[in-house]
């Protein structure tokens, strides 16, 4: 970037340069850069709809649209020079139009504000990163979907308070994953509606006096709906906002996986072990194998929020409309952006990859008397209220406690002084993986449930970004 003094676009009215540390200061062009291709399309369209409705010559938005076009390769390729004083992308594409065309360049920003402009990238840009993150969410989904299918045997001991309660199928517990996925992919695609409104033809705060086609234009640009205030159009960040608390959501769905991985790799658990790939070495310990990837998606969570605060801080005080904090939007929603995506891409691999110690799991899964409740359930079928059943077994576990013996081994003889009615088919409901197929309730663990959970998972898989814009 050259750091030439140059004459600002906006400048007539000024007789003093701008001091060095300010243009610097209110610069979002080191950032801002990134919308080049959105600017650069919504500019496009804006001057075809100004060539069609006569409100500038067709031949010039010919020519502008060709030299954005030129302008746009320069950009990607690196050649297009930048100037300190260009303040921001969107002045950067102008001036750079004006030098190569003339002074028809200048039409391009006719009936349009920086304000009404800024407001179209930054939802061009995010509907097209919903998209690609709509397609990572999906995938991921398939992949937990895919280790369901491999687990679907597997028992894992479930837990509450961290302390072992039942005992599940491991698919069931991966398929939960897939659940909050879901309701990530459907909060984005709602989301995604409220993004795709534009707000170009807002002008400044007031709309314009030039008989502008928005409706032409928003439909070149894909748009589903206009904005219908223009004092509202360019001082809502509202979509940037909740963008950031679906993303929030998500990357807490993703943290609490990568906590369970963590937990679950350590040698006192040993259930998992993450593969070399997704691992790193200790430098003084030659022993550890380290789940960073994991540790780092949990504290990008963090991060996320922290985007979200800030971006909700922003919000809080602004008088109506426009005003420059608003700038300070793009690097907390291209910080969530880039760390989502990263996040989930990196998870897809490392889940894909992970080897689980269904031997481990099984015998942790019989342990701690993880079928206790099936044995008050069975009582309950014997008529015995659920209340006093939960008593008898309780009194019965501390028994077995006392003398270092599981349920399965005292003797119906001496299970009568708890409860007369007990009978031989007690014995049959203690066996972990019967437990495990009796909890067969709608969205229970049995396994001929989990087997429908995979199934429509599989119907309705794939959505991804086609599905959430409509477009399959
Ligand atoms: N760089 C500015 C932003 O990101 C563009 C809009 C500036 N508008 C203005 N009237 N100063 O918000």
């Amino acid at each position: 970037m050259s750091g030439k003094t140059r004459r600002k676009l906006w400048s007539g009215r000024f007789s003093g340069e701008t001091d060095r540390l300010v243009e610097v200061f209110t610069a979002s062009l080191p950032f801002d850069v990134r919308l080049f291709d959105h600017d650069i399309e919504g500019s496009v369209a804006h001057c075809r709809m100004l060539g069609r409705q006569g409100i500038i010559p067709p031949a010039d938005a010919e020519r502008i649209v060709e030299a954005l076009g030129e302008i746009r390769e320069e950009i990607r390729s690196g050649a297009f020079r930048f100037v300190q004083a260009d303040e921001d992308i969107h002045m950067a594409v102008e001036r750079g139009l004006i030098e190569r065309i003339g002074p028809a360049g200048g039409k391009v920003h006719t009936g349009r504000s920086r304000n009404d402009q800024v407001s179209t990238d930054m939802r061009l840009y995010l509907r097209a990163e919903i998209g690609d993150i709509l397609d990572l969410v999906a995938g991921l989904q398939r992949t937990f979907v895919g280790l369901a299918k491999r687990e679907v045997d597997t028992i894992l001991p479930g837990y509450t308070h961290m302390q072992k309660a039942q005992p599940v199928l491991l698919a069931h517990y991966l398929l939960a994953f897939r659940e909050m996925l879901a309701r990530d992919a459907q909060r984005l695609g709602e989301c995604l509606e409220r993004v795709n409104v534009m707000p170009l033809g807002s002008a400044a705060l007031a709309g314009t006096s030039l008989p502008l086609d928005r409706k032409y234009t928003a439909k070149l640009l894909g748009f589903g709906a206009v904005s219908a205030n223009s004092m509202d159009a360019v001082s809502d960040r509202d979509f940037v906002a909740e963008f950031i608390f679906d993303a929030s959501l998500l990357m807490m769905h993703l943290s609490r996986f990568c906590e369970d991985l963590i937990i679950w790799s350590s040698g006192e658990f040993g259930f998992v072990e993450i593969s070399d790939a997704y691992t790193t070495g200790s430098s003084i310990m030659p022993q550890k194998k380290n789940p960073d990837v994991a540790e780092l998606v949990r504290a990008k969570t963090g991060r996320v929020y922290g985007n979200l605060m800030r971006m909700l801080t922003v919000l809080k005080g602004l008088p109506m409309t426009y005003n420059r904090d608003l700038q300070e939007d793009k690097e907390p929603l291209f910080d969530t952006v880039d760390t989502v995506k990263a996040s989930l891409m990196v998870l897809i691999g490392m889940a894909g990859n992970l080897t689980f110690n269904r031997q481990r799991m099984m015998e942790e899964a019989a342990k701690g008397f993880s079928t206790a409740t099936d044995v008050a359930e069975y009582l309950v079928t014997k008529g015995v209220p659920f209340r006093e059943a939960h008593g008898i077994v309780g009194r019965l576990v501390a028994y077995c406690i006392a003398r270092g013996k599981g349920l399965e081994e005292i003797p119906l003889r001496e299970l009568r002084k708890f409860y007369t009615g007990f009978d031989d088919g007690v014995y049959a409901v203690i066996p972990v993986k019967k437990a495990v197929n009796a909890r067969s309730t709608l969205g229970g663990t049995a396994k001929k449930e989990v087997l429908k959970q995979i199934e429509r998972a599989e119907r309705t898989a794939g959505g991804g970004r086609r599905k959430a814009m409509g477009t399959s």
